[in-house]
């Protein structure tokens, strides 16, 4: 774990404003037969007073991160399978229409956006470290080499398969510290009139909604128009569009291109002004968010404690990366809350990082019914609460925590 002492994209002066203790790594799920010592770092967020790029101050290395065993898989729900769907049906009608269009994507993990590409029979190549997903996107048909992209490995797609029309990245370049060599490797891989197109949880909403559960280690950027627009300048880039998206409990589509070759939209400049308006550079403001997470950890387990109290019983839907912060910043462990109910086949049967909470398939969750289940999977409330409306009808009530602690 190396602690910055500077800016991971500019050099300039960083200032802490949240602390979230010792954490282990968020997808690093336990197997309760294992003798594996678990991995901590210390977990604190900051910003750059020059740039405005709000990062993590220390970094875990990336191959703890990003393995064989990584457990997430993208296509584990309907909500972003239909959304990488249309994103890919996007570019093949509005950038993939000149004469063999080549299109590269980071962080591809199970071939949810590039199987569509493959299908097409465009020309494609997923680069994505994790082993584990690599084979299922390679199973499906997509084109994978096994890495992590940087420099290097740009230079050497270049030289193998010529430059890119489009470049993507779908909550990927959030997770790359070196993110300088990434640039640099977009820069010289991607096409004069090409496109660099990046989605990941928008800073904005994170502060507006306390969701600090978007903090843990895969995480260490957290974007805005007005960060991503002074990066990409850095770099000989330059941000041309910014789209809202409503995925993942809220990110941004940013589009870069070589400096000077696209007129960038009108949302560009409005995002900015916007994002000057909702104090993002402001310290109060970032201060005034750090008090608020405090203030909903000290909600979550004060109700949790209670209902425990009252002899209720309480279970956890979707051992997402994004709980484990909530979890270990709040000391939540299996006596408030008995397990948590997951559909990823690598999580199930293990335990939650650092908590030890064990986790169980959807199947089990009626199996009875509890009386409360905390969903830490709140950015797919609309598709889970579809799925289990059994619960409701038992007399079950959801607990969420965004933006604040509340029963529905
Ligand atoms: N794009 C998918 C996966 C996101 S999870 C989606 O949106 O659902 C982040 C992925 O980035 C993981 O699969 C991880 O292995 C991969 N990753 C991490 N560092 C990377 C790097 N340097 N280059 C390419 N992929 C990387
Ligand atoms: P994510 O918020 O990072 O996409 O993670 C969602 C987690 O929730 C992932 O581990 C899969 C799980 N999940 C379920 O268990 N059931 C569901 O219906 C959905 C949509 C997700
Ligand atoms: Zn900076």
């Amino acid at each position: 774990m190396d602690q910055q002492a500077s800016c991971r994209v500019c050099r300039g002066r960083l200032r802490e404003f949240l602390d979230l203790g010792r954490q282990p790594l968020s997808d690093a799920f336990v197997d309760p037969s294992g003798s594996g010592e678990e991995f901590f770092y210390d977990l604190v967020v900051a910003a750059c007073t020059d740039c405005t790029m709000v990062q993590l101050a220390n970094e875990v290395p990336r191959e703890r991160m990003f393995h064989e065993d990584y457990p997430y898989v993208s296509s584990g729900s309907a909500t972003m399978r239909e959304h990488f769907g249309r994103t890919a049906e996007q570019f093949v009608q509005r950038e993939l229409v000149g004469p063999d269009p080549f299109i590269v994507e980071l962080g591809c993990n199970d071939g949810v956006l590039l199987r569509h590409a493959a299908d097409a029979g465009i020309r494609h190549l997923g680069v994505e470290p994790s082993r584990g997903v690599a084979r299922v996107a390679q199973a499906s048909g997509v084109d994978v080499r096994v890495d992590f992209f940087e420099l290097r490995t740009a230079q050497e797609i270049e030289q193998e398969r010529g430059k890119a029309d489009v470049i993507f990245a779908a909550n990927t370049l959030c997770h790359i510290p070196y993110i300088d060599s990434v640039l640099e490797g977009v820069r010289s891989l991607l096409r004069g009139g090409g496109v660099f197109v990046f989605e990941d949880p928008y800073f904005v909403d994170i502060l507006e909604q306390t969701s600090y559960d978007q903090i843990y280690d895969e995480h260490f950027y957290f974007f805005t128009a007005t960060s991503v627009d002074n990066m990409a300048r850095r770099f000989g880039l330059a941000l041309v569009d910014v789209e809202r998206l409503p995925v993942h409990g809220g990110e941004v589509r940013y589009s870069l291109a070589h400096a000077g070759t696209r007129e960038p939209t009108p949302a560009v400049a409005a995002m900015i002004a916007e994002e000057r308006g909702a104090g993002i550079a402001d310290i109060g403001r970032l201060e005034r968010f750090a008090e608020a997470v405090r203030t909903n950890s000290t909600n979550l387990v004060g109700l949790l404690r209670e209902l425990d109290a009252a002899g209720k019983r309480v279970l956890g839907y979707g051992a997402t990366a994004k709980s484990a912060t909530v979890l270990n910043f709040a000391g939540v462990d299996s006596g408030l809350i008995e397990a948590i109910h997951d559909s990823t086949p690598a999580k199930q049967g293990r335990l939650t990082p650092g908590m030890h909470i064990p986790v169980r398939p959807p199947e089990a969750f009626p199996d009875p019914y509890p009386d409360y289940a905390v969903l830490f999977a709140w950015n797919h409330a609309a598709e889970i609460f579809g799925k289990e409306q059994g619960f409701r009808e038992s007399g079950g009530q959801w607990i969420l925590y965004v933006p604040d602690v509340h029963v529905v």
